[in-house]
């Protein structure tokens, strides 16, 4: 395996999408040509996966319908309850997501008659409820109610998580954060999905391998890990000087760098607004001065800025939410990008097989059982 900096498929184009662009000159991030920052502003996360999925903003009239479509998409299935149910209270909540989509493809499979939309929004649908389920009966034993009325699936899940409705600022906060998860080109786990998807595999299949490959702390699993790194502080004084040692050390500091943006990411400008308000409004005096004492130590250190995993931490926090569940969160909002991009790879299919550079022995005779000695590996 080539270990040179072209390793990664850094720079490679691996494809075409028509679903976004990500830190093209002047333009930033888009979503089907719309800027992130008038969707974080202006729309909310249904909007957004109408968007992705279906091509176009919906009207008043099919965001009402596509919520309520959602909405009747969060029952639990009796067996996939039983399964949450013996899943132990220990696993991680990305593996239980994991799974639980992997088990509700063999009780609702594409090949019955659903298309692809139908199982996406299944997902969508479905995602929130169970991790609450699997998280709340492991927790106090309580078998969740997964029904709610709550029209927004971020409503929906802080409903289901809090026992009660949440504010509107708290619910608008993990709208928004939903919106910025939702979609990003050919990102680890949506290439995955694309993968999965060039074989003619089935929805469920391509979603399951795209929730492994985010699960990892280089990708999705950052925004848990920066929440780690951030609790380890007491003030902003010694985060200054562990941030400084871990440089030092020549650690990761999880939340920043990008392999595409090179300036900034511009879902950190938007999400850093929120926690900042959130940690206001929630009285924090330690937790966000923090954050940004690291944010200001990386960028005068290593000129190496915030991606949207960092800041996202501190806004989920804040809405109280506990930190393995953040990256599932990621899951939520990416269901949208990864759906929309395995329709599209269906719709221009080629299996995705790319080549490799030999770099190993050269051929050599076969050697027979009795004449072998002890490898170096045995
Ligand atoms: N902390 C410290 N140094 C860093 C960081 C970081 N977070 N990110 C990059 N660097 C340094 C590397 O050490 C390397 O330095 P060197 O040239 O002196 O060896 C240089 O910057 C390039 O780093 P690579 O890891 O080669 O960059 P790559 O493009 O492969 O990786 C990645 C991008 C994985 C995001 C990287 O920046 C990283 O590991 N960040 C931390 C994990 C993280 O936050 N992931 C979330 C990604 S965004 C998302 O999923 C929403």
């Amino acid at each position: 395996m080539s270990t040179t900096r072209t390793g990664g498929l850094e720079g490679i184009v691996a494809g075409q999408t028509a679903l976004s662009t990500v830190g093209k000159e002047g333009v930033g991030l888009t979503y089907r040509g719309y800027s992130i920052e008038d969707l974080a502003e202006h729309a909310g996360f249904e909007e957004v996966a109408w968007l992705l999925l279906r091509g176009e903003l919906p009207t008043a009239a099919e965001l009402e319908g596509y919520q309520t479509r959602l909405r009747e998409r969060r029952g639990l299935p009796g067996p996939l309850r039983d399964i949450l149910e013996r899943l132990p209270a220990t696993a991680h909540p990305m593996d239980v997501l994991r799974t639980g989509c992997s088990a509700l493809g063999c009780l609702e499979p594409e090949e019955d008659g659903r298309s692809a939309l139908d199982v996406i929004d299944r997902l969508l649908g479905l995602f929130p409820s169970m991790l609450c389920y699997w998280h709340q009966f492991h927790a106090t034993g309580e078998r969740l109610d997964v029904e709610t009325d709550d029209r927004t699936i971020a409503g929906h899940f802080l409903r289901l998580l809090h026992g009660r409705p949440p504010e509107e600022t708290a619910r608008r906060a993990l709208d928004v954060s939903l919106t910025l998860y939702a979609e990003h080109e050919f990102n680890a786990s949506t290439f995955t999905a694309r993968i999965a998807a060039s074989t003619l595999a089935d929805v469920y299949s391509a979603i399951t391998a795209a929730i492994g490959t985010l699960r990892g702390p280089l990708h999705g699993g950052a925004n848990e890990a920066a929440f780690a790194l951030i609790e380890e502080f007491a003030d902003p004084e010694a985060a200054e000087q562990g941030v400084m040692e871990k440089l030092r050390r020549k650690e990761k500091i999880m939340g920043f760098g990008h392999r595409v943006y090179r300036h900034t990411d511009p879902r950190s400008t938007i999400i850093q607004r929120w926690a900042e308000r959130l940690g206001r409004e929630t009285g924090d005096t330690r937790f966000y001065p923090v954050s940004v004492r690291i944010d200001e130590v990386m960028r005068r250190e290593k000129k190496i800025f915030t991606n949207l995993d960092f800041y996202s931490a501190g806004a989920y926090h804040f809405l109280g939410i506990p930190a393995p569940l953040f990256t599932p969160l990621f899951v939520f909002a990416r269901t949208a990008g990864w759906g929309a991009h395995i329709l599209e790879q269906r719709a221009n299919n080629r299996l995705i097989r790319p080549d490799a550079d030999y770099v190993g022995s050269p051929p050599r005779p076969f050697v027979p059982l009795a004449k072998r000695t002890a490898s170096a590996g045995g």
